[in-house]
């Protein structure tokens, strides 16, 4: 049985489909959901469930990330997870400490990477005038958002849509397809998922 760790910033409703998901048959189990801000909703959602967690919070660091990242592996080290996932976790890591999980952890992200890395990313498909948008699973490397993807979910861009309307309907597609993605990779596959 493989353990998952699970690191957030927000009110993580895609680390809540991850836990719900990983029962049963499913080849993994949540050991702890991080978060670097103390105040991240998600965290009490993640005790409701019964999973350990944590907060690392980066501001008292002061930008100074190797420190800030030395705190987090030694928390994930008490924890000791096979498998990182990262669900709205809004720090940028470095090189060193992502090379020290590299083909362990995941990420999503709200666009069809290789488009829109980083952020705004239904405002900028909007201003494109595309047709289609969606949501991408993919490994993280030291390459913001250009890790190997390992699945993607499609939506339609409809017209008058707002930057909002946008992400709700992505956002919809992330709950099915980061589940389906881990426990497909915890199971050593990694053939890319594709929705619908
Ligand atoms: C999601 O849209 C995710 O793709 C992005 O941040 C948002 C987080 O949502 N990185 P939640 O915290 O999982 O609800």
């Amino acid at each position: 049985m493989k353990r998952v760790a699970i690191l957030i910033s927000g009110g993580g409703s895609n680390m809540l489909r991850l836990v719900e998901d990983m029962t049963g048959d499913h080849p993994a189990r949540p050991c702890l959901v991080l978060a670097n801000d103390p105040d991240a909703g998600g965290l009490v959602k993640a005790a409701a469930l019964g999973v350990p967690t944590a907060a690392i919070d980066h501001r008292p660091y002061k930008g100074d990330r190797a420190a800030f990242e030395a705190a987090l592996q030694a928390r994930l080290e008490e924890a000791a997870p096979d498998i990182l996932c990262l669900a709205g976790f809004m720090r940028v890591l470095t090189a060193p400490f992502v090379n020290g999980w590299k083909g362990r952890m995941l990420n999503i992200h709200p666009s069809l990477l290789p488009k829109y890395r980083g952020l705004h990313t239904h405002a900028r498909a909007l201003e494109a005038g595309d047709t289609e948008h969606g949501c991408t699973v993919h490994e993280v490397t030291a390459e913001l958002d250009g890790g190997p993807i390992l699945g993607q979910a499609r939506v339609p861009v409809n017209s008058g849509d707002t930057p909002d309307d946008l992400a709700a309907r992505v956002l919809q597609m992330e709950h099915r397809l980061y589940p389906a993605v881990l426990r497909r990779f915890a199971a050593g596959d990694r053939t890319p998922v594709q929705m619908p």
